[in-house]
Formats: C-alpha cells, structure tokens, sequence
C-alpha cells in the first residue's frame, strides 16, 4: 500500500519543473521566494490561506521544535520556519517530495531550520517526546491504520505539546466518493474517517480535543474563487504535482465536497 501511495505522489522530474516555472514567473529578472511556491508546495485545500489560519491558533515562536507529518515538499515547513523561526522537520512517504523539499529549503536559504526526511509516519525515526508542536495537513485520508498513526504522532509529542490537523474527512451523505481525487486514484487509497471517529481516535491515543472546525464553508468559498485559467494553467501550481489529471480530480473533490460526501476539518488537540 505505502508503495502505490508513494507513487501516486510521485510526478517525476518535479524539481526542474518547479525551477522551469519560478523563471517565467520571475520572469527571471528578480530572486524567486517562497511565496512565489505557495501554489504548488501547499498541497491542500485552500492552500497558504488554510495554513495560515491553523498556524494563527498554534501560538508559534522560535522556541517551538514542530514537526510536520506528510510535509509533501515542505512549502508549510518553510513557512512556518521563516515567519516564526522555528525549527521544523517534515517527513513525508513519497521520496521525491523530500528530495525536492530539500533542495528547495536549500534554494531558499532555510536548510539550518527545515529538513524533510523520508520515511512513514506510522514508523517515525524520531525519539519519544522530541517535538513541542506536531501538525498534519491532508495526509490522514491516505493512512487506513489511524488508532497507530495517532498514538506514534503523541508518541513523539512533548508532553503539554499540541497537534493541530487539517485533514478532508467523510460527510453524511453516505454515498460513494466519486474518483480520482487529488489524494487517491481509486478507492483503494484513500480512507476517509468521520468527525465522531476523529474525536475517538485522539481522545484515545491521549490526546484532548480544543478545537474542532468544519471547514467546509471556506472550502466552497475557495473554490468558488479558482478561475478557469485561460490559455493553459499557470507556471506554477498544483498540476505540476498531479498531473494531467487535475482538472478532473479537482473536480471530482468539489464535487464530493458539494455534494456532503466529504470535505475539509480541523482539530487541535494537547
Ligand atoms: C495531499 S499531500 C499533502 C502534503 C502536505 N501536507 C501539504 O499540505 O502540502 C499528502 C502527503 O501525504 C504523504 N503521505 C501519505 N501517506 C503517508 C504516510 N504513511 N507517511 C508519511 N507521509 C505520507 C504523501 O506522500 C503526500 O506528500
């Protein structure tokens, strides 16, 4: 399973299409940042917007040691580490998403505060109680065995330290999702938990529960906001990442997601 997720993730060739992109939007004439990377290294609904408004509740400073679990290629770790100085490291499934993050976090100067290491967060390579703010972004839909993600996430937790998730979660409607979507091909992939489950899941594996928001509206909003490129899709941006399929799977996502057969939560837990 973990080698058909990895390779649903893997687009080849990311890093020099990523380069190819930042010179047209550049247009080669000033440095690149890491906002010009928001549209394709915050692989989530709602992008740098849906990041934000998570990170505003976490109270970061440069004190904090974070953890992000499914980094992809880092674009939430970078920001995280410029706009509050923290240190912060990413582990992600897919190998080329690691290898990209890390040239990237060199590329953009970041590399003494993010690493992206690759590896399953279901077996991290971190020591118990290593991280004061662990956080997971879009990543628990791919992850069927949730009871050993959510106890190896508070194993490596500080005591006192929070998890925040922002993670697409089952509707009511109990009809099928419809496929491909962004994160699965088929159903096969992707397995989706509901609210209730959720808030078992983490009272569980030791955590409480402060916040718990639907953020649907939003999502609705965000896509309502997404224009049809005309004249071909912009020089970066997600497609980049998942392909000639895109249009069809974001569809499919907006689709399921109007239709309450899932849609976008967050949770934050201590
Ligand atoms: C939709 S992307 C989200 C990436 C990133 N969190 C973001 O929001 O930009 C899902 C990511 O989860 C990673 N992933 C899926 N299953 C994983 C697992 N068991 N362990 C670690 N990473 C995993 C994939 O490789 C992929 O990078």
């Amino acid at each position: 399973m973990s080698n058909e997720i990895a390779s649903h993730y893997s687009p080849g060739n990311l890093g020099a299409a990523i380069e190819a992109g930042l010179k047209v939007v550049t247009g080669n004439t000033r440095p690149a940042t890491i906002d010009d990377l928001a549209p394709v290294d915050e692989f989530h609904i709602g992008s740098r917007a849906a990041s934000v408004h998570l990170f505003d509740q976490l109270g970061l400073t440069s004190a904090d040691i974070v953890l992000d679990v499914g980094a992809g290629i880092g674009g939430s770790s970078r920001f995280v580490a410029k706009n509050y100085g923290c240190k912060v490291t990413g582990i992600d499934l897919t190998p080329e998403f690691s290898e990209v993050g890390n040239s990237l976090n060199e590329k953009f100067g970041l590399s003494d505060l993010v690493s992206i290491q690759q590896g399953s967060a279901l077996e991290m390579p971190f020591e118990d109680d290593s991280f004061s703010v662990v956080y997971m972004m879009h990543v628990g839909m791919n992850i069927s065995d949730k009871a050993a993600l959510y106890s190896e996430i508070r194993r490596v937790l500080k005591p006192g330290g929070k998890f925040a998730v922002y993670d697409v979660l089952k509707g009511s409607n109990p009809a099928a999702l419809e496929f491909p979507v962004p994160w699965a091909t088929e159903p096969s992939s992707s397995f989706l938990a509901t609210v209730d489950q959720m808030r078992e899941l983490l009272t569980n594996a030791g955590f409480e529960i402060d916040v718990v928001e639907d953020r649907i509206e939003f999502a609705v909003e965000f896509f309502k906001g997404l224009t049809p490129p005309a004249g071909g899709p912009p020089p970066i941006g997600l497609h980049l990442i998942i392909g000639k399929d895109t249009p069809i799977k974001i569809k499919n996502m907006v689709d399921n997601i109007n239709n309450d057969l899932c849609g976008p939560w967050e949770l934050i837990a201590h």
